[in-house]
């Protein structure tokens, strides 16, 4: 037991099983660069303090460089037996500067190590996903400008129900995918708050300054209660939130993405450089990227009810269970940030068909809506309209025809208040030119949401 830095109090060794059982290092040794930022920015703080020797603090700095330098290399080999990340390096720290490297842990718990370390990581992942994000923002921007006439079938109910641009839908989803970024940023409020200095859960004796060591890290503040900041994880139940409704909208685009490319729409042909084939069918050409995206939305929503449920129940303040954090945590970020490359390459590849998508949504009566807005513009009450037209509708449902095929003269038998030339406004072109109020899909709009954003 005098391996282990714990062993004082110990006579007996632990068991083979629960080593493997309660160690964290396998997947925790990802915190190591942050581990060894934050015992930096402490032991600088305990020598300009005087709680330690400045000679042992200066040794334990330039001791944690070294082994950081080293593991830059990929020449650290962790140890499952040193149980976790921070007595990984505490061990190291050992083995570099000899007896000095006792003096690091004063003033300091694993437990407010751990959600130090655990926050640093997030405040960098939060900043590349949010980097992601805006890349992801510029492709759909550029989609947007590229096809800013194309008019496409909108759909509720997955039938046809109003022409849009296509511009239009592209820049529907960067706007939730700007919130999404927000949701991300606000988090990072909350994660950028410096639990060190917490101890195990009681706070210290020693007369440390946490400002100090906040601003060395890049924290914005101090926590202000050292039992809430060794307990709760709800800084990473936010994060994982934001990363389950980020991942929903592009499970929604990925799976349009899917329906779009299948030879009954033939809206979207998707590159060959992000698309795979089938093992014993040679003609085919899966949408897999779109497929994994609405896939791995799964995982990231499981990591979600994974931490919230690891939490529910727990009593004050730090519990092992606690250790159970990292892996969800990790997995999420992996995948959004895999998801959002990947889906940015596929968008940014994509050959949109407009003339498949033009043809479709002059279909199915999609402009009806306009002729009845016509009606209502000559007089005549919404409700009236919407009849008159209807049984329009159900005229050409019976003969077989379209709006294209109808007649002013046709159109007037069911709709005498039609304006002259009331075929004009039927048109695509015309219906989407026609919602200009603010948020509608008229060009001018779709043209200023996609300016503003460059
Ligand atoms: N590996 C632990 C975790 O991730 C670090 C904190 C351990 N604290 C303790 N008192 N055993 O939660």
């Amino acid at each position: 037991m005098s391996e282990k830095l714990w062993g004082g109090r110990f006579s007996k060794g632990m068991a083979d099983v629960v080593e493997k059982f309660t160690e964290s290092v396998s997947y925790d040794c990802r915190l190591f660069p942050q581990d060894i930022r934050g015992s930096i920015a402490h032991a600088k703080m305990l020598g300009k303090q005087g709680i330690i020797p400045a000679e042992d603090s200066a040794k334990i700095v330039k001791g944690l460089e070294a082994i950081y330098a080293r593991w830059e290399k990929g020449e650290v080999v962790f140890d499952t037996s040193a149980e976790d990340v921070h007595m990984n390096a505490e061990k190291m720290l050992f083995a570099e500067i000899g007896a000095a490297a006792g003096r690091l842990h004063t003033a300091r718990s694993r437990n407010d190590q751990v959600c130090t370390d655990v926050r640093l990581y997030m405040m960098d992942e939060i900043d590349a996903i949010a980097g992601l994000i805006d890349d992801f923002c510029k492709v759909i921007v550029d989609a947007a400008d590229r096809y800013k006439d194309a008019v496409l079938p909108g759909y509720t109910h997955m039938q046809h129900a109003q022409p849009v641009l296509l511009g239009h839908y592209f820049m529907a989803y960067c706007c939730m995918l700007e919130r999404d970024k927000a949701r991300f940023i606000d988090c990072r409020k909350r994660v950028a708050v410096l639990p060190l200095g917490s101890g195990a859960l009681a706070g210290t004796t020693f007369p440390i300054d946490r400002d100090f060591v906040a601003r060395e890290l890049g924290f914005d503040s101090v926590s202000e209660n050292s039992l809430d900041s060794v307990a709760d994880r709800d800084f990473i139940s936010e994060f994982l939130s934001a990363a389950s409704i980020l991942m929903i909208h592009l499970s929604r685009f990925a799976e349009e993405t899917v329906i779009w490319n299948t030879s009954e729409f033939g809206f979207v042909t998707l590159d060959d450089s992000v698309t795979t084939g089938s093992s014993i069918m040679p003609q085919k050409k899966n949408p897999d990227v779109a497929e994994l995206v609405r896939g791995k939305s799964a995982r990231v929503i499981a990591d979600l009810m994974s931490l919230l449920t690891l939490q529910k129940g727990l009593p004050m303040t730090y519990n092992r269970d606690l250790q159970e954090d990292k892996e969800p945590l990790f997995d999420a970020v992996d995948t959004v940030k895999l998801s959002l490359s990947a889906f940015a390459l596929m968008l940014d590849t994509a050959v949109y068909n407009v003339d498949i998508m033009y043809k479709k949504a002059g279909e199915s009566y999609s402009t009806a809506t306009d002729l009845a807005d016509a009606l209502v513009r000559a007089g005549l009450p919404f409700r009236s309209a919407h009849a008159q037209v209807g049984a329009l509708v159900a005229y050409c449902v019976d003969k077989g025809k379209e709006f294209d095929d109808l007649t002013e003269e046709e159109i007037k038998k069911y709709a005498p208040d039609a304006p002259d030339g009331v075929k004009e406004m039927l048109t695509v072109e015309a219906s989407v030119a026609a919602r200009k109020a603010k948020g509608g899909t008229a060009p001018v709009n779709v043209k200023n949401s996609v300016e503003k954003r460059k």
